[in-house]
């Protein structure tokens, strides 16, 4: 990487205990908990390049994102997004949050900051982002897209890139500090710094214990259309639901039992689990006072088709019991045992739709 570029790369993640109405709108603070599976391929990066002076110390002024391709990551297969003027809003605003964190959280570990960190500094940040998924591939791509711009422009603000890199890598306290900034950008991006389970509750996110096989992870894409209702718009409908009454309390419970069954290895209870939130969380959408759906007529054929395996009355049931839940969008992600990827990828393939194949992973890299 040449000098003054920073770059990182973060995976999406696949809620299985579903993120579903804020408690605190500003600061992206979740009514509930919640367990992800971070992803591996399907993933954004960020790089930032420092160049010249800006003409003016204000932020805003000093940060400009540009729509090519990043300069590395030759190896991915990276399609850029097109952003819009609140997309690019939105990144400005989170660039400058990650810079002032920095400020506060660098000393706690050691680390110096950077010179574009002061105040009166006039040095400009391009920005260049990119995904491995197509924009119109359905999937979502805010967690990956934050968690990268987060973790790059840390990096961007360290005086000494290696020291930072080390201190990532090594210490889970400093990557605890990243996500609550980048979960300030979009929520969900919290979980997808670390991996492969990751439990999001208030302010703390954390790795979870298990004892889980290595998982495959399939999306079905059944549309490749832009959502028509927003993740910010759901979050707020859903508690117009007469079924939001003690989801809470609900959701509480559950996160023992997945928590237990993730630490026992127990694919099955996860499973099942997994299922119950994702009916759950889109029956809210159904039922809430200006109702929506994400579903399409696909979505239906797909967990219509799944139901026999996951609810174990299959005829080759018990041998193996898929996770299935759908994010907010139509496409259905199936996460399997990675021993018997190919088994489901032939299973799954008649269903009719293209399909996404990806794995878990560890989270976000310097
Ligand atoms: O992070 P947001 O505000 O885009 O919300 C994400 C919400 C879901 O993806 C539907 C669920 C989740 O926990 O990721």
């Amino acid at each position: 990487m040449p000098q003054g570029v920073f770059s990182a790369r973060a995976p999406s993640n696949i809620a299985l205990i579903k993120y579903m109405g804020k408690k605190d709108g500003v600061m992206n603070l979740p009514e509930n908990g919640s367990i992800s599976m971070t992803l591996n391929s399907l993933c954004s990066v960020a790089e930032i390049s420092l160049s010249g002076p800006a003409n003016s110390i204000a932020f805003s002024d000093r940060v400009r994102w540009v729509s090519t391709r990043p300069q590395g990551f030759q190896e991915l297969p990276l399609e850029v997004p097109v952003l819009d003027d609140r997309g690019v809003f939105k990144l400005v605003r989170h660039a400058e949050k990650v810079v002032k964190a920095a400020r506060e959280i660098f000393p706690r570990f050691g680390l110096q900051c950077a010179e574009i960190t002061s105040p009166d500094s006039r040095e400009m940040l391009v920005f260049r982002t990119a995904n491995t998924f197509p924009q119109a591939s359905g999937i979502a791509s805010s967690a990956s897209s934050f968690a990268a711009i987060t973790l790059a422009t840390a990096l961007s603000c360290a005086r000494d890139q290696s020291l930072f890199e080390r201190i990532w890598s090594q210490d889970s306290v400093f990557r605890e500090q990243w996500a609550r900034i980048s979960r300030q950008g979009s929520g969900s991006s919290c979980r997808s710094l670390n991996g492969p389970w990751v439990m999001w509750e208030d302010e703390r996110v954390q790795v979870l214990p298990s004892q889980m096989p290595p998982m495959a992870h399939f999306v079905l894409l059944v549309s490749d259309q832009q959502k028509k209702v927003s993740s910010s718009e759901a979050h707020a409908r859903v508690k117009t639901s007469p079924l939001w009454e003690n989801r809470p309390e609900r959701v509480a419970q559950r996160l023992i039992q997945m928590k237990q069954a993730l630490s026992e290895g127990d694919v099955r209870t996860v499973a099942r689990i997994a299922w119950e939130e994702s009916w759950e969380m889109h029956s809210l959408f159904h039922t809430c006072s200006e109702p929506f759906s994400y579903w399409e007529p696909g979505s239906m054929k797909v967990l219509q088709a799944l139901d026999p395996w996951v609810n174990g009355t299959h005829r080759e049931t018990p041998i193996v019991t898929p996770i299935v839940t759908m994010d907010a969008g139509p496409n259905v992600h199936v996460i399997v045992d990675a021993t018997q990827r190919e088994l489901w990828f032939d299973r799954l393939s008649p269903l009719g739709f293209k399909i996404l194949s990806d794995r878990q992973g560890t989270g976000a890299i310097v």
